[in-house]
């Protein structure tokens, strides 16, 4: 229910321009309704005017949710979106092509589609529609295959379209209706994009939009069609929305390396046709209900964050223009690779044709260097940084608002903190005892206040479990200090760590000290003060043919006082720093 961005800054502070040009409609009934709630049990007072002022417009921006507020522009990039001719997926459009971008809206319905189309025009970018029906593989395939023919590049796939609760109704070949249109067409769709997405080589992403109803969804794969048992739609509308979501786990796994991201979300309870199989289109549903729901333009956000700002996370689900808290059921890798094999079958995907990402595992070295999906931790709320900065002169991170910073990360910091703890405790009795006695309530206070003032200042814990078999590391400077307790870290994940340090006999006892954490350690020659060095190491690197999967600078010097670095020119192309 609660998502970390509601207790974040950025929440209270921006997208009320947005807002408020949204919202004049559900803010004038419900404002409306208040005055004439108070008229009638009382009369209207100034105070009480103010105070429903400030409660409807509290209540409409809580249900609003997150608001996208990024500036970036999108000319010269396609981007898909199928469902795109009303709901959700039209309101994305027309936000990504106020943006400059060219929007291909592949709908099922020719004269729908165009409609939008003709709506659409006049707000930017280009529009064009494209016939695809997710309930078709046939249709898929020729979607996709008209893509490529006319050589588009697409740079944003987003797979919005979505059937939600029908009665049991089968797709052309057969699949259950639901799980076959929001799950298998979407999947056919993007694993035939995806060699076009890979080869052009430009940053691209596959936005999947999925549901909070994903929570309850089960996925049997031996029954992935609910034919074994009794047809409920709602749990098979839910089934499909975890599918989506272990849909982009495994496509984030294959896509390691690769300038494409990943992201699959929840765009709120918005107003739409989406429960047009459950509740006709009456007052009570146009108007009263949507005063509890979001817009379809607020629905919208979190897609368009998820296309401009926002970069994949190993939750692998934004909710609210943030990262959100994914079902425990879509963290199973195993059932997320399993859910692909049964998917690429079903959809007779020919892998040999499609691989998914062949180029995963062989990423090539530049990359690796250039690009780092941040999976093993980083805080989610970096965009927030500089705007915290702003606003605090510098004194404040906006995790230390986020929910995450309260409740996440104790093992950790209790196991680290024992000696400040009990030093700082120590000093509190003793200032207490000093200043007129012991109490028990003054050694409850100074507790929660030592341990508060110790978590602040620890600052952001990574609570990642992400494991790093088979993944090399190099950091630089790892003989000591942060560079060797980051080692620590990565090899108790599995990784192969190579300590990148100048000293060799300095670099032997860290790597003793780290004998026995877990995966491989090794020690190399790196002199950063010398290029000769730096070149000798990258050769070293790739003459044994080890390939990098993450490459931490962290070595560092500080405030040199007295050592005068001289440049001296050795060759043309050698610089060595003395
Ligand atoms: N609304 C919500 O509260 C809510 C909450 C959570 C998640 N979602 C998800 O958000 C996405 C968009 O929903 P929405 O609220 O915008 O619903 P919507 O207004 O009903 O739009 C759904 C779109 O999907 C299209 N579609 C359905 N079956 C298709 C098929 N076989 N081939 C191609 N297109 C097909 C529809 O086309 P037609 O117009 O031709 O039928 C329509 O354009 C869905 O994936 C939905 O599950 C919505």
């Amino acid at each position: 229910m609660f998502y970390p961005n509601w207790l974040c800054w950025a929440f209270f502070t921006e997208g009320w321009g947005l807002f408020f040009s949204e919202e004049p409609f559900n803010l004038t009934v419900l404002f409306s309704s208040a005055l004439l709630w108070q008229y009638l049990v009382g009369g209207v007072s100034v105070t009480g005017l103010l105070w429903s002022a400030l409660w409807v417009v509290a209540v409409r921006r809580y249900l609003a949710g997150g608001l996208c507020t990024s500036t970036a522009r999108l000319t010269g990039q396609t981007v898909v979106i199928t469902g795109a001719n009303v709901g959700i997926g039209k309101e994305t459009a027309r936000d990504l092509l106020r943006r400059g971008a060219h929007v291909i809206l592949a709908c099922r319905s020719f004269s729908k589609a165009e409609e939008a189309r003709r709506s659409l025009l006049g707000e930017g970018g280009k529009v064009e529609v494209r016939l695809l029906d997710l309930s078709s593989l046939q249709s898929v395939r020729d979607f996709a295959a008209g893509l490529v023919k006319d050589n588009i590049k697409v740079h944003i796939l987003i797979n919005n379209a979505g059937v939600f609760m029908c009665p049991y109704m089968e797709t052309q070949e057969g699949f259950e209706m639901q799980m076959g249109t929001n799950h298998l067409g979407h999947f056919l769709l993007t694993n035939l994009l995806l060699p076009q997405m890979k080869q052009h080589g430009e940053p691209a992403r596959i936005i999947n939009v999925s549901s909070t109803a994903c929570l309850g969804g089960k996925i049997d794969l031996d029954d992935l069609f609910q034919k074994k048992k009794p047809y409920d739609a709602l749990q098979s509308y839910s089934n499909s929305k975890l599918a989506n979501v272990l849909f982009t786990r495994r496509l984030a796994h294959l896509l390691r390396g690769t300038k494409i991201q990943v992201f699959a979300l929840h765009p709120g309870s918005v107003v739409s046709s989406a429960t047009r199989h459950v509740m006709s289109s009456t007052f009570f549903k146009d108007y009263v209900i949507s005063l509890a729901l979001k817009t379809t333009l607020e629905g919208a956000q979190t897609t368009v964050y998820c296309a401009t700002e926002a970069q994949q996370h190993s939750e692998m689900y934004f909710s609210d223009c943030a990262v959100g808290w994914a079902p425990d059921a879509s963290k199973d890798e195993r059932l997320a690779e399993d859910l692909w094999k049964l998917s690429a079958q079903l959809v007779k995907l020919d892998e040999e044709k499609h691989p998914p990402c062949k180029s995963v595992l062989d990423v090539n070295a530049k990359d690796a260097f250039h690009r780092h999906h941040v999976q093993a931790g980083g805080c989610v709320y970096v965009r927030h940084v500089t705007r915290a900065i702003a606003i605090f002169s510098r004194s404040l991170h906006p995790n230390w608002l986020c929910w995450a910073f309260f409740t996440e990360g104790w093992g950790l910091f209790f196991s680290e903190e024992l000696y400040n703890l009990s030093v700082l405790f120590s000093a509190a009795l003793l200032w207490q005892y000093l200043v007129g006695g012991v109490s028990v309530t003054g050694v409850l206070w100074s507790a929660l206040w030592v341990v508060a003032v110790r978590r602040y200042l620890a600052g952001g814990l990574c609570t990642s479990t992400a494991r790093l078999t088979g993944q090399t590391v190099v950091i630089t400077g790892a003989n000591v200090g942060i560079g060797k307790e980051t080692a620590r870290d990565l090899l108790r994940r599995g990784a192969h760590v190579i300590l990148a340090c100048r000293s060799l006999p300095k670099a032997e006892e860290a790597r003793r000290s780290l004998l026995g954490e877990g995966g491989k350690v090794e020690v190399r020659l790196l002199d950063l003060s010398s290029l000769q060095s730096v070149r000798d190491f990258a050769a070293g690197l790739v003459k044994d043919n080890i390939k990098v999967h993450i490459l931490i600078n962290n070595a560092g010097a500080l405030m040199l006082i007295s050592l005068v670095m001289t440049l001296k020119y050795r060759s043309s192309s050698t610089t060595q720093v003395r």
